[in-house]
């Protein structure tokens, strides 16, 4: 059975193996095992078997706003619910919080559309939302598409 759980600093290489297998392929940003560190209270855990098989984490930007970041599901549990598991955890995390919106940076829009996201212009998301885009390589030329979930 799989088990969702927050993530322990022992789930570090494998959440960096899990992102940065679909990094390469272009899919979402790469991370490094120092971002992954500092950042692993943020990180939610999908386990089968004592081994990590989706993960995903919330991100505070400002007072009303935070991201969905490093949604990743091991290919070969595609389909069986796991990332919308991971999201719905982490949209509770985000109301316990009372945080208004959330937002994502994403390929995978009709995934998010399923979950209630919705697409918006790019242009009308807040500065602080980019300050990590500088390390991706498709800087400045993003072509990812920005989506947000209003929980009130
Ligand atoms: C996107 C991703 C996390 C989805 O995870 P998943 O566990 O396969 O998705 P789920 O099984 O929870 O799907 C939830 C719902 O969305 C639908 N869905 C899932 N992926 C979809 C897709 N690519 N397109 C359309 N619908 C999709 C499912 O059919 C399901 O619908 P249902 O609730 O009616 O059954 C996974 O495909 C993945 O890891 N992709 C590679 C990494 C990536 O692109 N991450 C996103 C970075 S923002």
């Amino acid at each position: 059975m799989i088990e969702y759980r927050k993530a322990k600093l022992s789930d570090a290489e494998e959440i960096l193996t899990l992102i940065n297998y679909f990094a390469e392929k272009g899919l979402m940003l790469p991370r490094t095992r120092s971002t992954l560190y500092e950042g692993i209270r943020e990180f939610v855990v999908a386990v089968d078997d004592d081994k990590i098989i989706g993960t995903g984490s919330l991100h505070i930007i400002w007072n009303d706003l935070a991201e969905i970041r490093a949604l990743a599901v091991d290919h070969n549990y595609h389909g069986q619910g796991v990332g919308r598991k991971i999201v719905d955890i982490l949209l509770e995390e985000a109301i316990a919080l009372q945080c208004p919106k959330l937002f994502t940076l994403t390929y995978q829009v009709d995934f998010f559309e399923h979950i209630g996201f919705r697409l918006v212009d790019k242009e009308t998301m807040p500065h602080k939302v980019w300050k990590e885009c500088i390390n991706c390589i498709k800087f400045p030329n993003c072509d990812e598409n920005a989506m947000i979930l209003n929980l009130r």
